[in-house]
């Protein structure tokens, strides 16, 4: 009968970088919630992310696409109380290439996911959503919850429009969300294509690091547990309707950071590769997030140099979960689990 007193947990992307760690940490923190992880394993989606909880009795895995409503209603049928929704394309420069899986995922998915939460009466509904929506900040002053959306790249444009449909949802329908936006994110299981993966596999190989134009770009560094806490205390004490902020005061420019890079790898300055810039890449980000501090009693702890360092030593230690990326291997890990993908 002990299920009866489960407090269920719809994650969507809970195979990705940030909603494997969140799994983790909600596990941890939250004896009586049980976590479906709702994922469709697309390149990004990674079994292998949750695998030292793969026999937790509390964690069920769902495969399926938050764009498609006969999965989304399978998933939520049974007595859901909460979503918290990650689910998305992540990768910038893909949305670039490519913005039709941004605008499917991104904008129809969350929509998709909203209706029907909706009709299965979900009570908690979380919206993780990105300082990107924002837009590019000059030299000085911080995006806060008022800052108006003026998002530049195709995957920021689906972030903030899906933002906009969750605030509709909360306005028409009296809907129960709750919409985050942070900064850039670090720490193990993150997808080696963004900056800090990529650059220490590389490092590790001594390959050459490609920084884009003239390396002097801001970002706002998070340790991925400071975002997931801001996660977690938004779920159980934010209100509904209200968008908070959550960063990690520590900016650095791209060059900085792979200075920083260069000596935990103890690998040389010449290693560095000036590359053609992004387009219409954003110059600086940075966060207030003194409303989450106010109103949740959340703070960012890790300090940045410790938790670079020990990200550093989380990647080096699993040298084989970069490789089985690097090898494709990684994609079939359900099917070996599951007998089809
Ligand atoms: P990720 O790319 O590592 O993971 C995304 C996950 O979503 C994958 O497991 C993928 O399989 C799944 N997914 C994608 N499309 C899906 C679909 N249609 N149906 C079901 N599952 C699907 O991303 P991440 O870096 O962990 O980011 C997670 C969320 O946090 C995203 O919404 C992102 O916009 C937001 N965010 C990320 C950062 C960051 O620094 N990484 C910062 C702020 C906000
Ligand atoms: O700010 C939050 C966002 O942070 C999230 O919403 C996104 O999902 C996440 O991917 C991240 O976006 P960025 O574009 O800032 O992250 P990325 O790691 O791709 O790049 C970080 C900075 O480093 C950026 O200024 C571009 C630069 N860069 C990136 C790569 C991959 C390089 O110079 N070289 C590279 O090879």
């Amino acid at each position: 009968h002990k299920g009866l007193f489960m407090d269920k947990l719809v994650v969507t992307g809970g195979c990705g970088f940030i909603g494997s760690n969140f799994i983790r940490m909600i596990l941890e923190k939250e004896p009586t919630v049980e976590v479906i992880n709702f994922d469709l394993l697309t390149y990004a989606g990674n079994l292998a992310n949750l695998k030292d909880l793969e026999k937790n009795p509390r964690l069920k895995f769902f495969k399926g696409d938050i764009a498609n409503k006969l999965d989304v209603d399978n998933a939520l049928k049974d007595g859901v109380s909460s979503i918290v929704h990650f689910a998305a394309e992540s990768h910038v420069d893909r949305s670039i290439l490519d913005s039709g899986p941004f605008i499917r995922s991104n904008i129809v998915g969350t929509q998709v996911l909203l209706d029907s939460a909706r009709t299965h009466n979900i009570k908690r509904f979380v919206h993780v959503s990105t300082d990107e929506v924002y837009g590019s900040l000059g030299d000085t002053g911080f995006f806060t919850e008022e800052t108006p959306l003026a998002p530049n790249s195709p995957y920021s444009a689906s972030k903030a429009s899906s933002d906009l449909i969750v605030r509709s949802y909360v306005h028409t329908f009296g809907f129960p969300a709750m919409t985050t936006r942070c900064s850039n994110n670090y720490g193990p299981y993150q997808f080696p294509e963004k900056l800090i993966p990529l650059f220490i596999s590389n490092l590790q190989r001594n390959e050459q690091v490609p920084v884009y134009g003239d390396g002097l770009n801001v970002r706002d560094w998070i340790h991925v547990n400071d975002h997931c806490s801001g996660i977690h205390a938004v779920w159980r004490k934010g209100r509904v309707g209200e968008v908070y902020n959550l960063g990690g005061k520590s900016e650095r420019t791209n060059l900085e950071l792979t200075h920083a890079l260069l000596n935990n790898l103890q690998k040389p300055h010449s290693l560095i590769r000036y590359v053609k810039d992004r387009p219409g890449h954003d110059k600086r980000y940075a966060i207030d997030c003194s409303k989450a501090e106010k109103e949740l009693g959340w703070v960012p702890t890790v300090v940045f140099e410790e938790g670079l360092k020990q990200t550093v030593e989380w990647y080096l230690a699993n040298a084989d979960w970069i490789n089985s990326i690097r090898t494709g291997d990684y994609l079939s890990y359900y099917q070996k689990q599951y007998g089809h993908r």
